[in-house]
């Protein structure tokens, strides 16, 4: 039997401007651009292989160890496209083996918990895709990757890209230039760093898919969010990161996740992703920069409870140890040291 594989990796991304909203459910065409950082390879990561082979009698998924699903429709969509884009390798050289008409087994694991809501679809499928891209040897467009891992989920397009990425929402009339771009690379700004707060690890209350079309179809504010806020933000935020300006980094992040959670907070019903001990987190982050006279940490949240704080690595002792002292304080600690479960340092530098 022969069988042709090959493997890759994609990082997990954390948004800084949030993308929170379709305009077209089935393409994953966005009703904003949006931002986010890119964490190291080290940290948290999925690994894919994809083989292929004419002896494989149907498309299979091992997801950390289990079999699982690859019907869905997102699914179907990527492996529709890059067979598709295999066909067209295939046409153009008549010797090359035709993969696009064998089935695929792909094997995934993630270095992280799938449920601590760490973003795993995102780096899930932008490593599928350039797995399977790398197996039928396609070229190596990341930009265009990123419109087919895009179907599989919008947040995946940006783990494409390492460092600083943009997700350009596209024409509004067909969408077919949504796709992520790189701002800048994280070798950029080796000194920004991350570090993620997993409050809880439970699996979320409201996935992101139904809870932003819940947002859509029923909030006001959002509206505004996506017509005055975001737009502006998106152009601010892109020159913060190319100026290095962590002040302003830090501001434009902080707000667009309050913002992020004011709309969800708006829907009807509403929508709860943050909790007792996150609420704590944001006021001791704003009481560090009142304390210091200048923003020096950043906190955002997405569809759940857990923070990542942005920070300059010269503040790294001042940030993180403010946090360590401030959950190790608080009367009841053993409740805090169960929600706070673990503190991990993540560097977002070098891959
Ligand atoms: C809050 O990319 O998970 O993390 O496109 O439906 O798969 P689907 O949604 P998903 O939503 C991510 C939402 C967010 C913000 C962000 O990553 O920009």
């Amino acid at each position: 039997m022969t069988i042709f594989s090959a493997s890759s990796t994609a990082p997990v991304n954390i948004a800084t401007l949030k993308y929170w909203g379709k305009r077209d459910k089935l393409l994953n065409l966005p009703t904003n651009s949006s931002i986010s950082v890119t964490l190291s390879q080290n940290d948290l990561r999925t690994l894919t292989t994809a083989s292929c082979s004419a002896d494989f009698d149907s498309d299979k998924l091992w997801l950390n160890g289990k079999l699982e699903s690859l019907e869905s429709v997102r699914s179907q969509a990527c492996l529709a496209d890059l067979r598709g884009l295999r066909e067209k390798v295939e046409a153009k050289d008549e010797s090359l083996p035709k993969l696009s008409q064998y089935k695929l087994h792909i094997v995934s694991e993630n270095n992280f918990p799938t449920a601590a809501g760490l973003a795993s679809s995102a780096a899930g499928f932008a490593a599928l895709v350039s797995a399977i891209a790398k197996l039928y040897k396609l070229p190596e467009d990341m930009s265009e990757l990123s419109k087919i891992a895009r179907k599989g989920s919008g947040s995946a397009c940006r783990s494409l890209f390492g460092g600083f990425v943009a997700w350009e929402m596209g024409d509004l009339e067909n969408g077919e230039d949504s796709k992520a771009v790189e701002v800048a690379p994280l070798s950029h700004w080796p000194t920004m760093k991350a570090a993620i707060l997993v409050v809880s690890d439970d699996k979320k209350d409201t996935p992101s898919t139904s809870g932003m079309q819940q947002t859509v179809a029923t909030s006001d504010l959002f509206q505004h969010r996506i017509t005055e806020v975001v737009p502006k933000r998106f152009e601010e935020m892109k020159k913060a990161i190319l100026a290095k300006d962590f002040e302003k980094f830090a501001e434009l992040t902080m707000k667009d996740s309050n913002s992020f959670h004011a709309v969800c907070l708006d829907s009807y019903p509403p929508i709860f992703y943050l909790n007792d001990t996150s609420k704590q987190v944001i006021k001791l982050i704003h009481r560090l920069n009142e304390q210091e006279g200048k923003t020096i940490a950043a906190y955002t949240f997405d569809a759940g409870p857990n923070a990542v704080i942005y920070y300059d690595e010269i503040n790294e002792k001042k940030v993180l140890g403010l946090i360590y002292n401030y959950f190790s304080q608080v009367a009841g600690w053993e409740k805090y040291s169960k929600d706070v479960s673990t503190l991990d340092k993540i560097e977002v530098q070098g891959t």
